[in-house]
């Protein structure tokens, strides 16, 4: 992340005015501390309600930091709205995917493969990227490339999907005639079993079926979770062990190992830019200066969101909460959070009980 990145989710915020002064600030794990699938947990909108003064203008400043994703930020934002009655601009929210906006310049004009569940398309278009194909639509060029799809009675993944690819795929005829020159899970794989065969043609040939390449287009996880809480009461195997799955099979079958990027928590630099996006969406911070002086990451992997906090250091606070993954009576015994809670609504009480 480059302090630019910052500034492009920064530009979100004209539309409403900065939180006066503030020396401290949240970052809000979504997946178990906010919702759980579309419902939200543990009081969190009367949490986040607490955020704003009375005019509803926010007076506290705080992000998202989640490692889902597969819809654009704005898209999100609004969608967070809608289920947690608060106003939340796109640059509140940071996803799993929202650094893949950094490769734009490496790969704008490129072919490149977007995959996962919702528009992951959509999310790369919208960052940029100039020649993007879904993995659905790439595969539905290919009449066998799937043998088991005739028993899947999904309706056609490539209904009402709608096309990014440029001129140059010439995806209206027919497969795509270019390279692809690299491959974004954006969102966790719908279908196991038709990605990573058709992820283990691509990254095999380049995308040209038949052709043989020396090396693998790069590929890009936007996060590395082995799994997430959802609606169910156990959690749910997330891209993490799809990324171990793809690689254990892709490993057996060619010569040369499986080479990748994961990005998401709990990698300091996602910390790190949200410490940059905080910092900047309070008024007239001094240049070299930050008057956060605290950064609360509430979240509720220990894996992931607790260990990343501790790695980032200074000045982020962890807190645990119980209501996702963690279900510990105690604190975890690896990494161990600054503060163990049961809510997100238990934990703000603790934040504006000692910052105000
Ligand atoms: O698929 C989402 C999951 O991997 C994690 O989401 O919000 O807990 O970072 P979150
Ligand atoms: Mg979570």
């Amino acid at each position: 992340f480059s302090a630019n990145n910052g500034r492009r989710f920064f530009s979100h915020l004209h539309s409403q005015p900065p939180p006066p002064s503030a020396s401290f600030g949240i970052a809000f794990d979504i997946d178990g501390v906010i919702l759980r699938g579309e419902t939200p947990i543990g009081g969190s909108p009367q949490a986040l309600k607490r955020l704003y003064d009375d005019s509803g203008n926010m007076s506290i400043p705080y992000v998202f930091l989640t490692n889902g994703g597969g819809v654009p930020e704005t898209e999100r934002a609004a969608e967070l709205s809608k289920l947690l009655s608060v106003r939340i601009l796109a640059s509140q929210v940071i996803q799993g995917h929202s650094p893949f906006m950094q490769l734009v310049n490496r790969f704008e004009n490129e072919l490149i493969i977007a995959v996962g569940k919702g528009e992951p398309a959509k999310v790369m278009s919208e960052y940029g990227f100039k020649n993007v194909l879904s993995l659905d639509e790439y595969a539905s060029y290919f009449e066998h490339i799937d043998p088991l799809g005739k028993f899947k009675n999904s309706t056609s993944q490539l209904a009402g999907c709608k096309k990014y690819s440029s001129k140059e795929t010439d995806s209206e005829n027919g497969p795509p005639s270019q390279r692809v020159e690299a491959v974004f899970i954006v969102s966790d794989s719908v279908d196991w079993s038709r990605d990573i065969q058709v992820l283990c043609d691509i990254l095999s040939t380049g995308g040209l079926p038949g052709r043989e390449i020396s090396t693998q287009p790069p590929l890009y996880f936007a996060n590395d979770d082995l799994s997430y809480q959802g609606l169910f009461p156990t959690e749910r195997l997330g891209m993490g062990a799809f990324r171990i799955a793809l690689e254990s099979i892709y490993n057996r079958v060619y010569p040369n190992a499986l080479e990748y990027t994961s990005y998401g928590k709990p990698n300091p630099f996602v910390f790190k830019n949200a410490e940059k996006i905080l910092m900047q969406s309070i008024c007239h911070p001094i240049e070299g200066q930050n008057p956060l002086k605290t950064l609360y990451m509430i979240g509720d992997n220990p894996l992931v969101d607790i260990k990343g906090a501790q790695q980032a250091g200074q000045p982020w606070f962890s807190i645990l909460t119980r209501s996702g993954v963690f279900k510990g009576k105690g604190n975890h015994p690896v990494y161990p959070a600054d503060l163990v809670v049961d809510t997100v609504e238990e934990a703000v009480d603790y934040i504006l009980r000692k910052e105000t």
